[in-house]
Order: C-alpha cells, then structure tokens, then sequence
C-alpha cells in the first residue's frame, strides 16, 4: 500500500516534528507500558500477529457449520459490533455465490425493518448471530429479543439452538448468561479491544468467514501493516502526521472520498472511527464520506467553492475488479474506451480541480481491493486514528460521549 500525501502545502519541518511525537506514541503502544492513557484497550495492536491459530479454525469449522445450515444469516449488533464487518463484506462484494447471504439487523429500532426480516425468515432457512461486547446495548438486544422469539417459533427450542450464535464480552453483560443457559454456540471479545477496533475479533472475522472470504487472508494483510515501518522517517506516519496538523491550522472536516461503491460501509466505519476515536474535549475533525461521481454532482460544488473548512482523504484502488468496453454509438466521443479508464480521468480530474482550490488532499493508494488489502486498510486507519488521538491529548480509546443520549432514552423508556 503506497501512501502520499499532495496538495496541502504543508512544510517538511513541520510534519517532521509531528513525525517524530508519532513514532514515539506507537512505541508506546506497541511496549508492555500499562500506565499511559487508554493501556487497558491495546489488544488489537498486536492482535493480528498474535491470533491464536485454533480460534481461527474454530472460526472457519462453526463459518462451515453455519454455510451449511442455512441461506441467510443474520448478523446482530450496532457500531463496532456491526460497521467493520458489514464493510469487509461489502468492498468484497457481498456473499461468494456459494454461501448464505449476510444481511444486518440490530443497528435500528425500526419496525418496519424488522418485519421485513420476520418475512425472511418464515421463506428461508437461517442462522443468526448477535454480537455486543457489553451486552447490554438497547437497539441489538431489542432486534435480538424479536428474532430469537421468531426463530424459536420457526424451528423450535432444540433446532433454533443450533442455528444461533452469540458473540460478546467473557464475563460482562446480559448475552453471555443468554448463551449459556441456552448452549448457543458463543465467542468471546477479548476485554482489551473496543467495539471500533474489534473487526479483527470473532466479531468481523465469523461473518465474514460465513460471507466466504479468506479470514486468514484478511489477518495476514493486518498483519503485514502491523510489521510495516511505522517509524519518524516512514511513510506510513504521512497520513496522521498531516491531519492532526490541518485540524491544528483550523480544518474541522476530514472528508474520506472514494470512486468505488463497494466501500461505502468502509466509510461508514472510517466515520465511527474516527469520531469516537478523536470527537471528545471539543477537538477532532468530523468525519465525513462521499461516493464519487455520485457526489461530485451534489456536494461537489461545496467542495470546488464552498467554506473551506475541510481536507479530503481519498482512497483510489489502482486495479479495480472488472472493467468493460464503452460500445460506439454516433458521435459519441467516449467508444472504444473502457469504463475504468473514464472513471481514472474523473479521479484524476477531481484531484487536479481540488488541488488547484488549494484544498488539502491525502491519498491513499490501495493496488486493489481483496481481503489483504481489506485487512491492510483496517489496521492502517485503526493505527492512524489512534496516534492521533494521542498526539491531540485525548483517550483514543473511550466514548463517554454515546452515554448522553442513553441515559436520556431510558429515562423516557421508564416512562413508557
Ligand atoms: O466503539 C465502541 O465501543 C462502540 O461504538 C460500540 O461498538 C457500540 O456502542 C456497540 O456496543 P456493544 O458491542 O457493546 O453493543
């Protein structure tokens, strides 16, 4: 993965004294140091060298298992328990053709969308699987109650046993009691790795090992951005060391810009990322995210002249998966020209309006998109938002922020 940074006029010294507070924050969270800000939540630094190869294969035999039983799976949970892996499975366009399809629940209180999926259930044959680290979060543990009644009523207490999964927290919270009185089969995230940074966990990986993607393929290309040079004179450190600056000198909007459809939920993620790493103590930039040329024809004239409140990070796959040929019709000025070669001018051609507005642009270059790179991607914004939340002084790691509204919503619940 090739990183550069262009566009932002940003000054050599300057980026190289952020370089340098960087490089010493990922030693920090790299070393067995427990006394620092947010030490109780680096599990997934060294998470993908340090799978345990079983819990891999207990992934892919119960993945299997669940291939097996049923032609739709539905998955469970909300934030970090739902964004990454919907994601993954996304950019690597959905389901293999062989195995069942993923759909998400859990992320809504939506009655209407749950009856859709009540219908689904009575026409075809499930699993389900829900996922939250705390057990406790309201909008999961309401779909979860409906399904599981559904579910039960479908196939009975004995048969449903077998075809729902738990995944949450070892000891903490309501689900875990739940799976066990119940012998659903259940995996554990582990307690030092946050909702936001647990799509390498049991969490992202079952699904996405149900979706029929290579698990093993996604860890081995974390695993690679794990070991990649993330020192003061690295590439890697561009990216962070050049955002914190811009939301230094005033930008309070990182906006993540990409021309492929398939990483929309990627962005989705990259939203929750960011904003729980980094929105706390008034600082942070508000993440964003936009599908080119879709938005080049709604926002894109904000962007060319609007407030320049913002820097962009766009995300370009050299290679994409399929190209096609534009036929010939008369006059038309595009025949014999592929789709993919149009789609780099536009890319291209964004780049150079936007950088000529003066606005400031990272991009990150990814060779195309398959599970390593998926899992390379992943890690690489896990690391850069995380160091920059410590260069700005905050806990990467906690959002005490999400409480606020929780409290407010069960007070009105217990008024009900
Ligand atoms: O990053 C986080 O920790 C949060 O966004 C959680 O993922 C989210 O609130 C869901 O929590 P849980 O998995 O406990 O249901």
């Amino acid at each position: 993965m090739k990183i550069r940074i262009t566009g932002n006029q940003m000054q050599e010294e300057m980026l190289q004294e952020r370089w340098q507070k960087l490089a010493d924050w990922h030693e920090i969270l790299l070393s067995e140091d427990t006394h620092h800000l947010g030490a109780d939540y680096k599990g997934w630094v060294k998470l993908p060298e340090e799978m345990v190869e079983d819990l891999i294969i207990d992934l892919v035999e119960t993945a299997r298992e669940i291939q097996d039983k049923c032609t739709l799976f539905i998955v469970v949970g909300i934030g970090g328990s739902f964004l990454g892996t919907r994601a993954v499975i996304d950019a690597l366009n959905g389901s293999r053709e062989d195995c069942p399809e993923v759909v998400f629940a859990g992320f809504n209180m939506n009655g209407a969308y749950i009856s859709k999926l009540k219908r689904r259930i009575a026409n075809e044959s499930v699993c389900m699987c829900v996922i939250s680290k705390s057990g406790r979060t309201v909008e999961p543990l309401l779909s979860y109650a409906v399904l599981k009644d559904l579910m039960f009523a479908k196939y009975g207490y004995q048969e449903a046993r077998r075809r729902i999964y738990v995944i949450t927290d070892e000891k903490k919270g309501d689900l875990r009691p739940e799976a066990f009185e119940n012998q659903f089969k259940a995996f554990t995230i582990p307690g030092n790795i946050g909702g936001r940074y647990s799509v390498l966990t049991a969490v992202g990986l079952l699904p996405i090992a149900v979706a029929g993607h290579d698990i093993r393929m996604l860890l081995d290309g974390a695993k690679d951005m794990q070991k990649a040079d993330w020192s003061a004179d690295g590439e890697l450190l561009r990216y962070a060391a050049g955002r914190t600056l811009l939301q230094e000198q005033g930008k309070s909007l990182e906006i993540f810009e990409y021309f492929e459809g398939n990483l929309r939920y990627f962005g989705e993620w990259l939203k929750q990322l960011f904003g729980e790493t980094e929105g706390k103590d008034g600082k942070g930039a508000y993440p964003a995210c936009l599908f080119f040329s879709r938005d080049l024809h709604s926002i894109g004239q904000f962007l060319q002249q609007g407030r320049q409140i913002f820097y962009e990070t766009m995300i370009r796959i050299e290679h994409p998966a399929e190209d096609m040929e534009i036929p010939w019709y008369a006059g038309y000025p595009y025949a014999g020209k592929t789709m993919e070669q149009i789609n780099a001018c536009a890319e291209n051609g964004v780049l150079q309006a936007h950088q000529k507005a003066g606005i400031p642009i990272h991009e990150i270059h990814i060779e195309e998109l398959n599970a390593f790179t998926m899992g390379q991607m992943i890690y690489f914004f896990e690391m850069s938002a995380a160091l920059s939340a410590y260069v700005m002084g905050v806990n990467p790691f906690d959002q005490p922020g999400v409480e606020a509204y929780k409290k407010e919503m069960q007070a009105l619940i217990a008024e009900l």
